[in-house]
């Protein structure tokens, strides 16, 4: 079968609560000159379960609960970013998780020079396609999550 199509591949991006305010429109800056499309966007502080719900595979570790904390600090900024093979480049982009390895292996990644500390780290990027697609649905099909449905109609539903 020929595919004459090279589908874009979609990753959820998200720059975290320690980034948001010294190196966000770095990385949007970043993104958007590595030939990423920027297809969704939005901020958004996540609620607890939220959070709690978007890191469940890592629930028995024992980071958890601070990194559910932390997730839900203050602001994040939730990208859907689409490209050939987007899952990979973001990750490749983000660097490693522990900034002291990103340093040390790729130190033009985000995180080499953005992270502070291993829960700290600026940026999420999914780890495969399937974690890509779950994570957007989780973010961006909930709309009643952080704004209020909006409606004029005073009928009941
Ligand atoms: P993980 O999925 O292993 O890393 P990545 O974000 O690179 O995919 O871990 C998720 C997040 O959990 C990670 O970004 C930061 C936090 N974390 C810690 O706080 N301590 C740790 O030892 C690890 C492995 C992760």
């Amino acid at each position: 079968e020929i595919n004459y199509f090279f589908p874009k591949q979609q990753t959820l991006a998200v720059i975290k609560p320690d980034a948001m305010e010294e190196h966000r429109e770095n990385i949007l800056e970043e993104i958007r000159g590595s030939g990423f499309c920027v297809t969704q966007l939005k901020e958004m502080v996540l609620s607890r379960q939220m959070a709690e719900e978007f890191y469940k595979e890592h629930r028995e570790k024992p980071f958890f609960s601070q990194l559910v904390e932390f997730m839900c600090r203050g602001p994040c900024m939730m990208l859907v970013l689409t490209k050939e093979n987007a899952v990979e480049e973001w990750r490749a982009m983000m660097g490693p998780t522990d900034p002291d390895q990103a340093k040390a292996t790729s130190s033009s990644s985000l995180r080499a020079r953005f992270a502070s500390d291993i829960l700290h780290n600026s940026v999420h990027g999914s780890s495969n396609e399937q974690h890509a697609e779950e994570k957007i649905r989780f973010i961006f099909s909930d709309i009643s999550s952080d704004t209020e449905p909006k409606t004029d109609s005073k009928t009941e539903r």
